[in-house]
């Protein structure tokens, strides 16, 4: 095998798992020339950019989806999100992370050994966070190689060898099927134009019995932030103090400004329910686990199991926590986040 040693070399993550990769285009294996990575059956060869692969495919123009991907593509070049902060270092990663209750509930039960890809990562923050754990790989995999940079480069000033990025689309996963033990992506489905054959393009990447964990705007909660981006606009933004970030002083002017374009002057977002999610688990093969916020009755604890199955609730229930989040003030942009595990039966899927 080549030793990936030149500066144009993948980051070492790859080199130990370039058997996980697959041809955006047709799916074959690849391998790694020194130079380039090479589709071992098609032909296709993807340059390597300060040591991020470059897998990212467009869409099949035959199906009219590739407007919105390069639409969104370039605002992500524009805008990277939720970009770093001035002091942003391992340290203060691991204390944010630790604070988001979802970050770190996810780190401490992982199982051991699993291999992790983040769809739609950004700029890395939960990639970096769950790389530091030894015996874990994760990926992180966006379209927006701006992102990718700053992911990268954070990686590597800290030094986090189990974390590593690669440029993909979505819709043509640059991964072999059914390889991954989790496979995460949150607040990217619904900027694709078809967040239901995007849910299904990445759930054929998690083994049989593996996990899924999608989080997406919700129809109900986010209706606090369309009133605000009303306001805003009719105010040419002079209001946007209204919105908590931008009145947070930790933040930088490169994080406020991310903040605010994503929320509020994104070219395509769409908005979801539980029940419909749900019933995209339920016909892809998945069950339903557990959701953030909890559709069961009970509060959500610090102790909470993400990888337990507990009760799905009803339409109603489903639709009270949705009238909760918009009560609450639809916080973070109104995401709601659900786990399910794929079925033991489920076949790998090309
Ligand atoms: C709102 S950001 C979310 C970033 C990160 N997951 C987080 O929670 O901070 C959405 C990300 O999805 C990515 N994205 C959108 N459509 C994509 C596609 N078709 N393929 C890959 N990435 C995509 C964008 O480039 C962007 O970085």
């Amino acid at each position: 095998m080549t030793t990936l040693t030149t500066q144009a070399a993948p980051q070492a993550l790859f080199e130990r798992s370039i058997d996980v990769l697959a041809c955006p285009y047709c799916g074959a294996g690849v391998r790694y020339d020194g130079e380039k990575i090479h589709c071992q059956d098609c032909e296709k060869s993807f340059p390597v950019d300060s040591g991020i692969p470059q897998l990212f495919a467009p869409h099949d123009p035959a199906q009219q989806k590739g407007d919105v991907t390069e639409i969104v593509k370039a605002f992500y070049e524009e805008n990277p999100f939720p970009n770093y902060d001035d002091i942003d270092s391992e340290q203060t990663l691991m204390e944010k992370a630790g604070k988001g209750v979802f970050a770190r509930l996810l780190d401490e039960q992982i199982p051991q050994g699993a291999l992790v890809l983040e769809v739609g990562c950004g700029t890395g923050q939960l990639t970096n966070f769950l790389g530091m754990r030894y015996n874990r790989r994760v990926f992180g995999s966006d379209m927006c190689l701006h992102s990718l940079r700053l992911a990268n480069g954070f990686r590597q000033r800290c030094k986090i060898k189990n974390a590593g990025f690669a440029q993909m689309n979505l819709f043509r996963p640059a991964f072999k099927p059914a390889v991954f033990d989790l496979v995460v992506s949150n607040g990217v489905l619904h900027h694709t134009a078809d967040p239901l054959g995007a849910f299904q393009s990445i759930a054929r990447l998690v083994k049989p019995n593996g996990i899924i964990i999608i989080g997406l705007y919700n129809k109900i909660g986010r209706l606090t932030t369309d009133f605000k981006r009303f306001l805003f606009r009719a105010s040419a933004d002079k209001l946007s103090f209204l919105d908590a970030h931008m009145r947070n002083k930790n933040y930088n002017q490169d994080r406020k400004r991310a903040w605010f374009f994503d929320q509020y002057k994104h070219p395509h977002e769409s908005k979801h329910t539980y029940s419909e999610l749900l019933n995209w688990y339920e016909s892809n093969g998945f069950e339903y686990l557990s959701s953030i916020p909890k559709i069961d009755p009970g509060p959500f604890t610090d102790e909470e199991k993400l990888f337990v199955p507990h009760d799905k609730g009803t339409k109603l229930t489903r639709w009270l926590t949705e009238m909760e989040m918009l009560l609450t003030g639809g916080a973070d942009g109104a995401l709601f986040i659900m786990i399910g595990r794929k079925s033991r039966k489920a076949e790998p899927t090309a």
